[in-house]
């Protein structure tokens, strides 16, 4: 299997090749920027450096070499600066995302699975999707980091270990996400949070990206990306089925049409395989369709 990444000099490009070829989960990377340089040092380095770990062999490419690629990440974005809300970066990167669209409709194949990761995500999935008009199901928009988050804030609170929550967060990746608390389970079992440690991790992860601002580092969570970005490509290589968190083009399921959100889905060969029903609570409900209704929002104010 071959992956192609856009955006493969960036940060997050970089990074999830790295961890991709780590786990020797595809046959070649082939990595598209504009920064050719920049590319192809990435290109030299990553495949001296997977030699010992399975010879994943990386190559700098362009849009016509991606036509064999059966999972294409699409990463290209502008130089993000200093944002309070990632809808800043809305109309500058639609405006980057459309002529790959028409390069990614010339070269690739109709069935690749199409991973984005750019800000603001949700509105430029369902943009990458009404460009294609491929199966709905081929596009992923990559929100694992805020579920990532919501558990890390409930052990840093309550001290019960990460790898025993059971947690979801739903809808926007920004400020319109919907964090499931009736739904949280520990070792199996429901987990119930005293006021107190609700409101310490509603803070934690609230806070969590103007804390990262105001750090002013001019990078964006190019670890935590790719290690949740590199799972979702590890689900769909071994077409294991597991459920993650991706933002999905929904049409009219659950009450919800002309947006992409994030859902609890389904990964495996093809992409997503099936979008789960959340089972939300009357409030909850009401969260996510305002939610829903703000990013319907912003795609009709992105021209779709
Ligand atoms: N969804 C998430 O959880 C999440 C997490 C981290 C980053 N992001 C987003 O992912 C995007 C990438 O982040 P990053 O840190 O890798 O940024 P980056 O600036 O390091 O990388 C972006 C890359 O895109 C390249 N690029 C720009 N225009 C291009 C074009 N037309 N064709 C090909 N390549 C092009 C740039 O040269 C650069 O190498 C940003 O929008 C960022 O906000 C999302």
């Amino acid at each position: 299997m071959k992956m192609g990444v856009i955006g493969g000099a960036g940060l997050l490009g970089s990074t999830t090749a790295f961890c991709v070829g780590c786990k020797n989960l595809v046959d070649e990377i082939k990595l598209i920027d504009i920064r050719e340089n920049m590319v192809t040092s990435h290109a030299m380095d990553l495949t001296q450096a997977f030699l010992p770990l399975g010879g994943t062999k990386v190559t700098p490419a362009h849009y016509e070499d991606l036509g064999d690629c059966e999972i294409l990440l699409c990463a290209a974005a502008v130089p993000e600066g200093k944002i309070a809300d990632r809808n800043e970066s809305l109309r500058k990167n639609v405006n980057l995302l459309l002529p790959i669209c028409e390069q990614l409709d010339k070269y690739c194949r109709k069935d690749a699975v199409v991973i984005t990761s750019a800000a603001p995500i949700d509105v430029l999935t369902y943009v990458l999707w009404d460009s294609l008009k491929w199966d709905k199901r081929k596009f992923i928009g990559f929100c694992a980091n805020d579920t990532l988050r919501f558990k890390w804030a409930t052990e840093l609170v309550t001290g019960k270990h990460f790898d025993k929550l059971d947690a979801l967060c739903v809808g926007e990746h920004g400020d319109g996400q919907v964090r499931l608390y009736d739904q949280m389970e520990y070792d199996g079992r429901p987990l119930v949070l005293t006021e107190s440690e609700h409101e310490r991790i509603e803070e934690e992860t609230a806070n969590w990206f103007a804390r990262w601002q105001a750090l002013e580092s001019g990078r964006t969570t190019g670890w935590t990306s790719a290690v949740m970005m590199t799972a979702y490509i590890e689900a769909i290589v071994k077409n294991s089925g597991k459920v993650f968190p991706c933002s999905t083009v929904l049409a009219e399921q659950f009450g919800y049409e002309h947006v992409s959100m994030g859902m609890p889905c389904k990964l495996g060969t093809g992409g997503i395989q099936a979008v789960l029903d959340p089972q939300l609570t009357p409030t909850q409900k009401s969260a996510l369709a305002q939610t829903a209704d703000k990013i319907s929002g912003l795609i009709t104010q992105a021209g779709f």
